[in-house]
Parts: C-alpha cells; structure tokens; sequence
C-alpha cells in the first residue's frame, strides 16, 4: 500500500506509537522555533529541564512579536533571549531581521523534517514539505531537550489541486476558499496533504501561505510535495543542500479526499470576525475601506510586496484610507531595494514598518473607532487589531493592493489585468550574517564558547513558579461561563501593554479574560480556585501557552466545555488544567457562572465518564479524550512536574 507524505515523515521519525489516527505517536523532532511572545517562557521552561544544550539538529529562537522597545521589558526579554541561545546552542534572530515563519522559510526549514514551533503558524514551512506544526512552548522547550513531541496520530486528507490559478486569484483565496468549506473546526486531528497536477502550478510562497494559514482550520498541520518549484526555491537561497524530493506514493491512501479546481478560484475575503465566514470580494462591493494592512506571516514574501509595488506604481492611495505594509524579513526588503520597488511604494502613500508581525499583534497599525481594515493576515478575531470595535476582513496582498488604490471594496472585473505571478529572481542576497549563531561548544572553543556565556535576565523575567499535583477531589465552583469559539485572545488578549509581561506570568494573569469579563481575576482571586465552562472549540487560535498558564496562576482547576481546540488543549494539559467535554452537550446550560461544583478527580480515566455534582444537586456527565499519560501529567500538576519526577 502506497505512502502519502505526511506517513513518509511520521514513519522515518516515529518514536512511540502506531500510525492508527487517533492513537498517540511519539515523533523525534529536527527542528524547533520559538518567537518572543512565547519564547521567553519556552526558554524558562527548557532551562527548567536543566539540560545544558539544546538536542535537536536545529533551534532558532525569533524576536518579532514585541519588538517595541519602550521601557526596560520587552529589551530584557531579548537580551534573555540572545543569551540564552548562546547558551544552549541555538540560532537568535534579533528584532527587526523578520517575521519567524518568513525566516525559518527562506533559511532554515528542509522538505521531510521535523518541525515544532511555539506558534500556530509554525506549519507555514509545510509549503516546502517540513512537517511542521505549532505547539505549546513547553512541548517545544522538550523537543529541545531531546524528547519526543506526541500528538494523536493524524487523519490524512488529500488536497487534490488541478487547473492553475487565474486572473487575480492567488494562494490565499485557495484556503479561504477551504475554511469557507471547512470551517475554524474542519481540521481537527487532520493533515492537509496537498497533491495533484495543479500543485506544480503554485509557486513556494502561495505554498506557504496555504500551509500558514491551514492553522485556521485547526489542522494539525499541512504540507506540500517538495518536487522542482521547492529545489528552485531552496536553490535561490543558496540551499541547494537541503532539497530533497517529497513525494506521495502513486497509490497512496487518504482518510478523505478534497478536490479543488484552481481556474474556478476567484478573489475572497474572510468578514469580520472569523476567518471563516468567506464570500467573494465582489459581493461586498461599494463598501468604505479605512485601512490596508499588507504583511503578516501568511502575506509578506517577495512576490506579495514586488506583486503590491506593481499594482500601485505609479497611483496613489485616496486620503481615507490608510495603507501599512510589513515586509517579512529584511532578505524580501533587499530584494524590493534591490529592483527599485520601495519607492513605488512610499510614492503610493505606504507605511512601511519594520519586518515584524507588527499590525497583526496588535503592535500598532490599529484601524480607526469602528474602522474596516482589510488586512492579509491569518485572523480576523474582534479586539485582534486593537481596536475592540475594528472590522477586519482577511484577503490575498494583491486583493488588498488593488482594494487599497479604490478606498472601497469593489469588484475585480473592474480591476484590469492582474500583476504577472512573481518568482524569486536569480540574485537572492543572503541575510545568514544577521543571524547571531551560537558559539562552539565548551572545550572545542575553550574561553570563547557557551560555557563563558552568561544569561543575563531583567527584572521582569520571574523563574516558573512550581504548581501542585492534582487534588482527589476539586470542591470549587464556575469561575466563568463563556460561549462557542472562545479565542486565546479572549483568554489573554494581544497589545503591547500586555505582551511585554509576558515573561512574568504573575503580572499578565492580571489580564485573563479582561475583554470578556473585566471582574473575573478579582473573582477568582477572591475564590482561590475555579472552572472555567465553554461551548465549542473553546481555545482556537494561536498557541500562546500562557492562555492556560495565566488561568492555572489563578487557579483554574479544569475546563468543561463542548469542544476543545488542539493546541490550547495540548496547553492545559501540559499545565495540569483538566480538559473536560460535556458528554450531553445540553448540560452546558445547568452549569451557570458561580454555581458550586465537585468533580471527582480521582475517579478520572482515560477516556472515561465521570459525574460532576452540582451544589443545587443536579450531575453533569462529563468525559474527557485524554491519554493515560496525559492524565498522569495533569494529576502531576503538569509536564513540568511529570519531567522532573521522570528524572529524579
Ligand atoms: Fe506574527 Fe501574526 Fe504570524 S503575530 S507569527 S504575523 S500570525
């Protein structure tokens, strides 16, 4: 029986497990990234371990989350970072070089590897055929260690692409398309495994933005054949070393099959505020537009800015509507440079900022009071942008260019011809020297290698705090009751007032939930422990690790809801928070915000049904679809514990 990609990868790095969905692999991990939003709290965890150098063939930690530099925080945090890498052995990428999924693509990620990264967009680097996926920043601060990162065995769809993108429809409008079809929950347990005659037709950075924002669906992760476009690729960044042919089997077996003509695709938006609610460009026509904002990890390449340059050289933005554009690393910025397009830009009425996610986190760039932005980010999530009341819509780099000249949504057979589909042209300066690489280990390089290194830590970089095993039984009551769809930006919002304390989980607890319910910390704090109950897919979104560390600083015993997301799942667990699923889905109305509650712990097991008690003398069944392992993690009090009780 043939082989698809997805079961090549998994099969040369299995560990632990079998293949059967659902059942939990063990995978040996190549690679890691960590960016700083996440990272710092990674890189406190590893040193947790106590491990001295990292394991893996390959880590870079990024700086492009927080890169602001006002006050004292977010500069100790990379200054901890820097140091931190040298100490271990990883690769830092200062602030300012790039966005990480951008970098890791252009310098560092090989087809048939192994990637973890402490971001959900982590799977971007599946467009030139790593197995990459978002994690926890403690599942990455193990790989590191050398451990094995465990997932449930994912199901494997075919993307099965004929035909070749036409007219003004580009990457992006093929996995809007998909989310309109799948929805934010289409890819639970799933990988994307794209294949088919029209995959040669898509060049490596649609690629990329197709596997980047497969996040949304909730895959695992997905990926793409590393065939001719990807040795081109990799040979234009002087990497021709790292290529390998990726290819599934003739008569591979899929769990399910998705086919996609790629003539019929035409330019898509996601409306305001999920990436899922998609419809034609067209259909919005005649629509004001205050802000375009090209950029982010999904659409800030080479092609997408030279693609941008060219539909504005020469024009000019109306007075309106502002324009930010967020190159995604300083190798795409030499590049425009280079071929004279930074001017057609600025001429346009552009903002350029620095190689940083920047407007996608928050970090500026905010839409006016009730603003429409259109932006060619991966989320569109309410409050996301900084403005609470901001209306994004989420749609290809040369959408938003064209749109951005019109000041107003309008069709695009009114738009002329489309820019000629860009490639990597043959001179590609190398921006490798920016990178600071660690230094040679100690003996091979006496008085100059990590050993002479020392980690230098601010005042708002506080150690871990240790957490307590699991009680037999939790007596607490309903801290919160929230809907479907809860975000990690609900949980922990974005900005920069509070990413800056992300290395100090005492302080950014303070901001849990402070959009949804501004009276909960207090709540909470007052109680000593509580539960937080959800609706469906409670935790989407990205992987930020402190959404559960910020709610287990509180004391948040366990979460019941309807539906869990994956990576926020995979984060409570590692933080001893139980994840509970309502086995009747209509109990989720008994349970209401302050009601008492005892929940059996110990009586807890693998798959199996508990009954809550209800102060007003009601039970709630609730089940759980946790491994053996992950249950003694969470009775542990978390990974953390569970790792040092390994080692001693
Ligand atoms: Fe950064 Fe936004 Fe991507 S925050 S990593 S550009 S999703």
């Amino acid at each position: 029986m043939g082989k698809s990609i997805t079961h090549k990868i998994i099969e040369k790095h299995l560990v632990s497990g079998e293949m059967i969905p659902g059942q939990e692999v063990g995978l040996r991990i190549d690679q890691t990234l960590t960016q700083d939003a996440t990272g710092t709290m990674a890189w406190l965890q590893f040193e947790a371990i106590n491990i001295g150098r990292v394991r893996t063939d390959l880590s870079v930690s990024y700086v492009d989350h927080n890169t602001l530099q006002m006050g004292f925080r977010n500069p100790d945090d990379h200054r901890y970072l820097r140091t931190v890498a040298a100490k271990s052995g990883a690769i830092f990428s200062p602030a300012g070089t790039g966005i990480c999924h951008q970098l890791h693509l252009e310098n560092f990620a090989k087809p048939g590897a192994t990637l973890i990264g402490s971001d959900s967009h982590t799977p971007t680097a599946g467009g030139i055929g790593s197995m990459a996926m978002g994690a926890g920043g403690l599942s990455v601060a193990l790989a590191m260690a050398g451990e094995p990162y465990f997932i449930p065995m994912p199901k494997v769809v075919k993307v099965h692409l004929t035909g070749a993108l036409t007219g003004w429809a580009q990457g992006k409008d093929v996995i809007l398309h998909l989310l309109g079809l799948l929805t934010v929950k289409g890819g639970v347990g799933k990988v994307f495994e794209y294949a088919g005659p029209g995959v040669a037709a898509l060049s490596v950075p649609d690629r990329a933005t197709i596997t980047n924002m497969g996040a949304e669906l909730g895959a695992t992760t997905s990926i793409f054949p590393s065939d001719a476009r990807t040795r081109d690729f990799l040979e234009k960044m002087g990497r021709s070393s790292d290529f390998m042919e990726l290819v599934a089997d003739a008569d591979a077996v899929y769990d399910e099959v998705i086919e996609i003509d790629l003539s019929r695709l035409e330019p898509l938006v996601a409306q305001p505020h999920m990436p899922d609610r998609v419809c034609t460009v067209k259909s919005l026509a005649g629509k004001a537009i205050d802000q375009v904002a090209i950029g982010s990890c999904t659409n800030s390449s080479y092609s997408d800015l030279k693609n941008t340059a060219q539909i504005l050289a020469g024009r000019r933005t109306p007075p309106q509507t502002d324009l930010l554009i967020s190159p995604g690393s300083k190798q795409v910025v030499k590049l425009l440079a280079h071929e004279g397009l930074i001017e057609p830009l600025l001429d346009a009425g552009a903002r350029i900022l620095e190689c940083t996610c920047g407007p996608c986190i928050g970090m500026g760039g905010s839409p006016v009071s009730a603003g429409v932005s259109v932006r060619t980010f991966n989320r569109n999530f309410e409050g996301r942008s900084g403005t609470q009341d901001g209306q994004v819509y989420l749609a290809s780099a040369q959408t938003a260019a064209r749109l951005a000249l019109d000041g107003q949504f309008t069709d695009p057979a009114t738009w002329g011809d489309a820019p000629e589909r860009v490639e990597l042209p043959m001179d590609v300066p190398s921006i490798r020297d920016l990178f600071v690489f660690p230094p040679n280990e100690v003996g091979k390089d006496a008085g100059d290698g990590a050993g002479s290194v020392v980690i230098l830590r601010g005042p708002n970089i506080v150690a871990l705090e240790e957490f307590d095993a699991l009680p037999a039984t939790i007596e607490t009551t309903v801290a919160l009751k929230v809907g479907d769809n809860i975000t990690t930006d609900h949980i922990l919002p974005a900005g920069a007032e509070i990413t800056a304390l992300r290395s100090n989980i005492p302080a950014i607890s303070q901001y849990i939930f402070s959009r949804v319910d501004k009276e909960f910390v207090a709540r909470i704090t007052q109680a000593g422990t509580g539960v937080i109950v959800g609706g469906e897919n409670y935790g989407q979104g990205s992987s930020r690790e402190h959404a559960a560390l910020g709610p287990r600083h509180l004391g948040v015993k366990a979460v019941i809801v309807k539906s869990l997301a994956r990576i926020h799942r995979a984060n409570l667990v590692n933080f001893g928070i139980l994840p509970l699923l309502l086995v009747n889905p209509g109990d989720y109305d008994a349970l209401a915000q302050d009601a008492g509650l005892t929940i059996p712990a110990s009586a807890i097991t693998p798959g199996g049904t508990v009954d809550i008690r209800l102060a007003s003398g009601e039970s709630v069944a609730v089940t759980n679809d946790l491994t053996k392992k992950e249950l003694e993690i969470i009775q542990s009090g978390g990974l953390l514990n569970a790792v040092r009780k390994n080692q001693a």
